[in-house]
């Protein structure tokens, strides 16, 4: 353990360098890693204890968290979209399928604003909120640790539109594959990203595809390990309740690791997004290795996902004032 937790901190320390090349001031309006430092240089401890402390009643929270960044994030860029709630002619992304009854966690986003509003009044973006949120829920499951680029200001529009060709858990690989393409993420990201399945809930709706209608052919995915199947089955029964909630990651729940990959190894990813990585036909030579490769090394694992948040996170930042602003309530326009 020690030798693996030492070559994890060599990891780290890489992405810390990387960060800090980019973190160039007054050249052109780029995400920085010092953004706060002196505007509010409390702000990702300020962060960090509202999340322990909603962690404290809501175990889950954690995940619940770094998925609201991401589909902040792959709708409009990372501007906090997402938390805006409907106003006349703007439903809420919230609202879409993708969200509805599913993306959660925005109290406890409300109550790092709130704490953030009282330490340094309109100074410390929603977004930026969100993505000191992925990284703290992160490391405090386990995970690895980066350093988190910042300064993105937050929308005045929200994209229900665009929220509704969010990644979904039917998609084949091709469709992932164009979905984060489009966002100039590629397969490493696509698979290091989809790693964020190693902790949280699933709830049956999403799964019922691969237990009882793979592909449309009316029976289960031939490729999903059968002793797995059957537990799901009794998890999840066809006309059951849509809504109950399963782990992602049945071996260690709760736990950020790599077994989201040993799982798809023995044919036990829980999605159809996440065993198309493994066992699609597309997936031979280009997703399937790097599975096996996370699956083999955790640091391997931990280094790529750093790396791959900050792409996640670099997505059309939002830093023009005349475009957006810092919200009070991450929920209204100002
Ligand atoms: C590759 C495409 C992806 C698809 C199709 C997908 C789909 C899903 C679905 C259907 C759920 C269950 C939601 C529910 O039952 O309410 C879920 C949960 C989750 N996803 Fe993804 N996801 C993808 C990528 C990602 C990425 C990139 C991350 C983060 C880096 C992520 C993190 C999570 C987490 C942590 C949860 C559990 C949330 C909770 O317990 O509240 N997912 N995802
Ligand atoms: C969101 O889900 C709730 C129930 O969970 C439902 O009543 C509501 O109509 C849904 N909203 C949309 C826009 O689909
Ligand atoms: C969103 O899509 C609906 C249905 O396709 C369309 O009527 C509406 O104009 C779209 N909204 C925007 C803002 O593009
Ligand atoms: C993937 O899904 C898309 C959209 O449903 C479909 O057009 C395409 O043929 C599928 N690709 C494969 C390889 O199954
Ligand atoms: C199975 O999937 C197909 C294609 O998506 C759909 O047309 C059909 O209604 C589904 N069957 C059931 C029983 O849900």
């Amino acid at each position: 353990m020690a030798s693996s937790s030492s070559s994890r901190s060599a990891a780290a320390a890489a992405v810390v360098l990387v960060v800090a090349a980019l973190c160039l001031h007054g050249v052109t309006a780029q995400l920085c890693a010092d953004y706060y430092d002196s505007t509010c240089p409390n702000a990702f401890d300020i962060v960090k204890r509202v999340l322990i402390n909603a962690h404290r009643s809501d175990t889950r929270i954690f995940a619940s968290l770094i998925r609201l960044h991401f589909h902040d994030c792959f709708v409009q860029g990372c501007d906090g979209s997402l938390l805006l709630d409907s106003l006349p002619g703007m439903p809420s992304e919230k609202t879409s399928a993708p969200n509805n009854g599913s993306a959660r966690g925005f109290n406890v986003v409300d109550a790092a604003k709130a704490a953030l509003e009282a330490a340094c009044p309109g100074v410390v973006s929603c977004a930026d909120i969100l993505a000191m949120a992925a990284e703290i829920s992160v490391e405090l499951s386990g995970g690895p640790s980066w350093c988190v680029l910042l300064g993105r200001l937050d929308s005045k529009t929200s994209d229900f539109n665009g929220s509704l060709d969010l990644p979904a858990p039917t998609d084949n690989l091709t469709v992932l594959q164009q979905k984060f393409n489009a966002l100039n993420l590629d397969d490493v990201d696509l698979v290091a990203l989809s790693g964020g399945h190693t902790f949280g809930r699933v709830q049956c709706q999403f799964i019922t595809d691969p237990l009882y209608n793979f592909s449309g052919t009316n029976m289960p995915d031939p490729t999903l390990d059968s002793a797995y199947r059957a537990f799901l089955t009794q998890r999840c029964p066809r006309n059951g309740n849509p809504t109950a909630l399963n782990n992602l990651d049945p071996t260690t729940p709760d736990t950020f690791d790599n077994h989201y990959y040993t799982n798809i190894e023995v044919n036990r990813g829980i999605l159809n997004s996440d065993q198309e990585l493994k066992s699609s036909p597309e997936a031979q030579g280009t997703t399937a290795p790097i599975v096996d490769q996370f699956a083999g090394s955790q640091d391997d694992f931990f280094a790529a996902f750093a790396q791959s948040m900050i792409n996640m996170g670099n997505i059309k930042p939002l830093t023009d004032p005349s475009q957006g602003e810092v919200r009070k309530n991450c929920r209204r326009l100002n």
